[in-house]
């Protein structure tokens, strides 16, 4: 249940839409008034923070793009001097210049309590033992983790990702009852347990808090089978703050509760912009309710969901991600998201979820190859037939023919923090 920990959690819709709409306009005041760039954006559009009166009129204010905040590299989406922020994270920015975030002290003391919160929805109690594992550095996960155990009480063992041995070692050494790390690296780990013969259910691990990058069901119940543990999922991202915009609570495991009093949540159309109704699925866009570095006001997230009611408390929850608008493959005009390739292929026990989606182009056809590892070595009988039926499955799903390589364990790189699931060689034109 939500904890007396935690009083806001148990917040009345009144209360927490009043709250909103106050914390609203005094956001969007702070943007306009100490964001050039937002406030640019609102004077071309003519609206000012005076015309927002209610939670909906937030709709006439513009949108903050990845985009904004690359064209204002390194510090010019602060709204305070430089001098009074306190850390900055960045996005490693797979092509191009890294988006950097900066935080206030008051920034970093939020951050802290909404990880604490997350975590404790999470099912983690003071006292516990926590391995974290997300990556300690530029990337929020490792920071932002490490700062909310603190603040719940818990001893936090510092790893951060890399040296399976090591993590396994010191995950049953340590004792820890909760563990930290993208739910790809996991995977790793519990074949790492495998290799060393050590039973996961014979160590103190309980909780496994996930995130960072998109899972599927499939790969909740994988990952819970295998290592004896629940598996929670967690959301967030560095430009809103990191680690913590949202977290399932272990009671439901029904979607991350986004914590609304701190960010105000809409989906919308990801081609047009427009709103869409709680329900229905588009674009994930938020606004900061009380970051005083860098507010974002209308912050498309590009990440695809919906937005369901509150179950364990009253603010609403999000549908687990099924992918971010740009990862979306366009094969031979099929819209194709790696979820969905995630799911067939662990509809098979003998495949592990070790997977490559890779796309190439015999001229004017796109091929589309699936490269999934088999949890043991099998023989080549089973591994064709493994081949085959994956090959229907997708196509049942979504009517391309695939080509399907089930390869021998281990062949498959493994990643210590997001996992690369696309390996696009189609000559862009
Ligand atoms: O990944 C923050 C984070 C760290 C969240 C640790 C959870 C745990 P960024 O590096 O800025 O921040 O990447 C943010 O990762 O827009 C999503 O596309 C994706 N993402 C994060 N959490 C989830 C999740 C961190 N639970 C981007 N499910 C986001 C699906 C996720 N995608």
């Amino acid at each position: 249940m939500t904890s007396d920990l935690f009083p806001e959690t148990k917040l009345s819709l009144d209360a927490l839409r009043a709250t909103q709409l106050e914390r609203l306009r005094e956001a969007v005041r702070h943007a306009y008034d100490n964001q050039a760039p937002y406030r640019v954006k609102c004077e071309a559009v003519g609206v000012h923070p005076d015309h927002l009166r209610t939670l909906d009129d937030l709709r006439r204010f513009p949108f903050t793009a990845k985009s904004d905040l690359r064209d204002a590299y390194p510090y010019g989406m602060l709204a305070i001097p430089r001098e009074h922020c306190v850390r900055v994270h960045a996005s490693s920015g797979t092509t191009g210049r890294p988006t950097v975030v900066g935080y206030s002290a008051r920034d970093i003391a939020t951050w802290g309590e909404l990880m604490a919160r997350s975590l404790h929805a999470g099912g983690a109690r003071p006292g516990d033992i926590i391995h974290n594992a997300y990556g300690y550095g530029l990337f929020t996960g490792g920071l932002g983790a490490h700062y909310g155990a603190e603040r719940l009480g818990c001893t936090v063992v510092p790893m951060s990702g890399g040296f399976g041995e090591r993590q396994v070692q010191l995950i049953r050494e340590f004792g820890a009852r909760v563990v930290l790390m993208t739910p790809s690296y996991m995977l790793a780990i519990a074949e790492e347990f495998e290799r060393q013969g050590i039973d996961p259910r014979e160590t103190a691990m309980r909780i496994g808090i996930f995130g960072a990058e998109p899972w599927t069901e499939a790969m909740r119940a994988e990952i819970e089978r295998r290592l004896g543990i629940d598996a929670v999922d967690i959301y967030g991202l560095s430009e809103v703050m990191g680690p913590g915009v949202a977290c399932e609570f272990v009671e439901t495991k029904d979607g991350p509760t986004i914590w609304e009093d701190h960010f105000y949540p809409e989906i919308v159309d990801p081609e047009t912009g427009a709103p869409v109704a709680d329900g229905e699925p588009g674009e994930l866009v938020f606004t900061t309710l009380t970051k005083e570095a860098m507010p974002v006001i209308r912050y498309r997230t590009r990440d695809l969901t919906r937005l369901l009611p509150g179950s364990m408390t009253t603010m609403r929850r999000m549908a687990k991600i099924t992918g971010r608008s740009d990862d979306m493959l366009i094969v031979r005009g099929v819209n194709l998201f790696p979820s969905q390739v995630e799911e067939q292929i662990l509809r098979d026990p003998a495949l592990s979820g070790h997977y490559v989606i890779e796309l190439s182009r015999t001229g004017a056809l796109d091929d589309l190859l699936v490269r999934a590892e088999a949890r043991t070595p099998l023989g080549g009988h089973a591994e064709a037939r493994s081949a085959r039926e994956l090959i229907q499955r997708l196509k049942g799903m979504c009517g391309l023919t695939a080509t399907v390589d089930v390869l021998p364990p281990g062949s498959i790189e493994r990643s210590l923090g997001k996992a690369r699931r696309v390996i696009d060689r189609r000559a862009k034109d």
